[in-house]
C-alpha cells in the first residue's frame, strides 16, 4: 500500500467527516437563525461530498456491487456485534444515558441493515430481480423500513411523520 493510498483513505475519512458534521452546523444555523450561514456550510458540506467521493474512487475502494455489499455487510456486522456491543458496555459503566441510547438504536439498526444487503446480496447472486420498493429511515434513531413507514418506529417511538421517504 503506497503512501498516497493511505493518505487517500485517511483524507476521505475526514472529509466524510466534515460532510456530516457542516450539515448538523448548517441545522444548528437555521435554528440560530442565520440561513445564510447554514446555506454556506450546505455549500461546503456539497463540496467536502466531492472531495470525499475523488479520494475514495481513487483509493480504489469502489468495487462492483456485488463485492460492495459484501463489505457493507462485513462492516454493518462488524458494528452490531462487535464495535456497538462493547461501546455500549463502556457507557453503562460510565452512566452515560445519553450514550447509551445512541449506541442502542445505532446497534440495532445496523443489525437491520445488514439484514437488507444481505437480502439483496442474495438476490443479486441468484440473478433474481431485486423487488422494486421504498425505504423509509426514521429521523430519530435511523431505524431502516421497507415498504411504507410504520405508524411508530419500533426502535426509538418516534411517530409515522419523523419517517423520510428514500427513492
Ligand atoms: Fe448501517
Ligand atoms: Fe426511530
Amino acid at each position: 500500500m503506497s503512501a498516497s493510498n493511505n493518505n487517500l483513505k485517511a483524507a476521505f475519512a475526514g472529509e466524510s467527516q466534515a460532510n456530516r458534521r457542516y450539515l448538523a452546523f448548517a441545522k444548528k444555523a437555521e435554528d440560530e437563525g442565520l440561513p445564510q450561514i447554514a446555506v454556506l456550510f450546505r455549500a461546503a458540506a456539497e463540496a467536502e461530498t466531492v472531495h470525499a467521493m475523488n479520494h475514495l474512487r481513487i483509493a480504489g475502494e469502489i468495487g462492483m456491487t456485488i463485492s460492495n455489499l459484501d463489505e457493507a455487510i462485513s462492516g454493518e456486522t462488524f458494528e452490531f456485534t462487535k464495535m456497538y456491543p462493547e461501546f455500549l458496555e463502556v457507557s453503562k459503566q460510565e452512566r452515560n444515558k445519553q450514550a447509551e441510547w445512541s449506541f442502542n438504536v445505532a446497534n440495532q439498526v445496523e443489525e437491520i441493515h445488514a439484514e437488507l444487503f444481505q437480502k439483496a446480496l442474495n438476490a443479486l447472486k441468484a440473478n433474481e430481480e431485486v423487488p422494486k420498493t421504498d425505504y423509509y429511515v426514521c429521523k430519530v434513531c435511523g431505524n431502516t423500513v421497507e415498504n411504507s413507514a410504520p405508524d411508530r418506529c419500533s426502535i426509538c417511538g418516534a411517530p409515522h411523520a419523523q419517517f423520510l421517504k428514500v427513492t
